[in-house]
């Protein structure tokens, strides 16, 4: 179900998808209406059923398909395939045999001219997982991270998984950093000149491919989150 979050922002989730280890992951997609005309901005998107496909065509039509970075490609295909008008952009370091699609673009800092007044945009690099693009939409005032920072609901995984997660924080009280992605941050100090980019952004809600979305308070709980790198 595709739920507005806020201005020209809507939020559906889609199944969970099973990723490293048999870790189980909720997923969710973020779709953005830009300015006059621009289409629609489809951001880590989830699986294309026929309802979720129903629900985004009725806000527009689909112009671009984001993925994020180079983990968050399970469904890139099946939505090229979907809305062939559609152009494709992705994270550095995503290869086009790995998507399964062409990648008609590769992300980097300055915005796409198509959303360049609309959204802003900071790769973070520095990262052995992957390198992943933060964006900030303006007029709803949203920052959108995939991976970077989680809040898996505690209770989510069972077992050993269970203890993992908590220990790599992937399931902490708060929006947070997983331990492994700071193990992974080989160079400290471009990841920091990045994150400060995205820490001076003045936003107020925060969207994770997994967690809860805030609907205030996404600046402080960004900063929380980073602590760790920026002190
Ligand atoms: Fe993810």
């Amino acid at each position: 179900m595709v739920e507005q979050f806020g201005a020209e922002l809507w939020l559906s989730d889609g199944p969970i998808v099973t990723g490293a280890a048999g870790f189980r992951f909720p997923t969710r997609m973020a779709v953005i209406r830009l300015p006059n005309e621009g289409g629609l901005w489809v951001w880590s998107p989830v699986a294309l059923t026929q309802d979720q496909r129903h629900a985004v065509d009725a806000l527009g039509p689909v112009r671009h398909i984001i993925a994020p970075n180079s983990l968050h490609h399970t469904y890139l295909a099946d939505w090229a395939t979907g809305y062939p008008d559609a152009v494709v952009h992705a994270a550095p370091g995503l290869e086009e045999q790995i998507a399964g699609t062409s990648i008609h673009s590769t992300l980097g800092d300055p915005p796409d001219p198509a959303w360049a007044n609309t959204i802003e945009q900071v790769i973070v690099p520095g990262n052995r997982i992957t390198t992943e693009v933060v964006f900030f939409h303006r007029p709803s005032a949203t920052v959108l991270v995939t991976d970077l920072v989680q809040q898996i609901p505690q209770g989510w995984y069972r077992g050993w998984r269970a203890v993992v997660a908590r220990l790599d924080l992937m399931t902490a009280p708060v929006p947070s950093v997983p331990r492994k992605f700071r193990m992974a941050t080989t160079d400290k100090t471009a990841s920091r000149d990045a994150v400060r980019r995205i820490l001076e952004w003045p936003a107020e809600r925060l969207v994770m491919a997994h967690g809860a979305p805030l609907g205030s308070g996404g600046q402080q709980a960004l900063r929380h989150a980073f602590r760790w790198l920026m002190r």
